[in-house]
């Protein structure tokens, strides 16, 4: 069996995504947390906003790389091999979507997008209506994400703990070659 690690620039995108996920997440969750009339919820949504945008940026030169880089090459059964690239699929899917829908939600406002006062962002032209639709789908879409990075991190260490093969070293530059 030949198995390579991930060239470094896909685990640096790699693991700068985890990054920026689990703060994007972070901060959506904590912003309930405080109450209306205190600035730190509105600023919160704004990093969310911040970062959850990063996140798509940044999806594109990923996907980029991705498509010029050799995976590694792992002994695995054709129907887990084919899960594996479904998930992969999903969440590449879902770090498109959800800024998209993200921004047409918050474009309801028919205000510019306020970043901490470091950029404003036009809005999009839509309705209220539209918005009102886009927000429900960002939310669905975002448990959805929740959930598949849940079963992405426990297949990880599925693979390192119980099956003790190198998946998961090949993300971290442990795998020997
Ligand atoms: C990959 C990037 C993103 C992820 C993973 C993400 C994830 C989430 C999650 C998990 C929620 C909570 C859903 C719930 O209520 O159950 C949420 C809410 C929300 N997100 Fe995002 N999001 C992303 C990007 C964005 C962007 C770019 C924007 C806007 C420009 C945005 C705007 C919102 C809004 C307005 C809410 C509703 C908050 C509320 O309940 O008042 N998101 N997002
Ligand atoms: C601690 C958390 C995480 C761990 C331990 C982890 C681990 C891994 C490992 C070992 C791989 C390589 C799989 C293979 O070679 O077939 C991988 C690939 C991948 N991970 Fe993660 N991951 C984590 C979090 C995330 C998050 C939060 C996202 C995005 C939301 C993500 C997105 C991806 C994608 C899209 C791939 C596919 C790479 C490709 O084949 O193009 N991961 N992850």
């Amino acid at each position: 069996m030949q198995t390579l690690n991930w060239p470094p620039l896909v685990r640096i995108q790699h693991w700068l995504t985890v990054l920026l996920v689990v703060l994007c997440i972070g901060a959506v969750w904590s912003h309930e947390a405080f109450d209306k009339s205190n600035p730190l919820r509105a600023q919160l949504m704004q990093v969310h906003f911040l970062l959850g945008g990063l996140i798509g940026l940044l999806t594109v030169p990923r996907l980029l790389t991705r498509a010029l880089v050799k995976s590694p090459v792992y002994e695995m059964s054709p129907l887990v091999a084919l899960l594996a690239k479904a998930g992969h699929l999903g969440l590449y899917l879902l770090m498109v979507l959800l800024p998209v829908c993200g921004y047409v939600a918050v474009s309801g406002k028919g205000l510019p997008i306020d970043l901490l006062g470091l950029l404003e962002i036009p809005a999009l032209p839509v309705s209220k209506e539209v918005a009102k639709v886009f927000k429900e789908l960002h939310e669905v879409l975002g448990n959805a994400m929740i959930a598949l990075v849940g079963i992405h991190v426990a297949a990880a260490i599925f693979h390192a703990v119980v099956l003790k093969d190198k998946v998961l070293h090949s993300m971290v530059g442990r795998a020997s070659g």
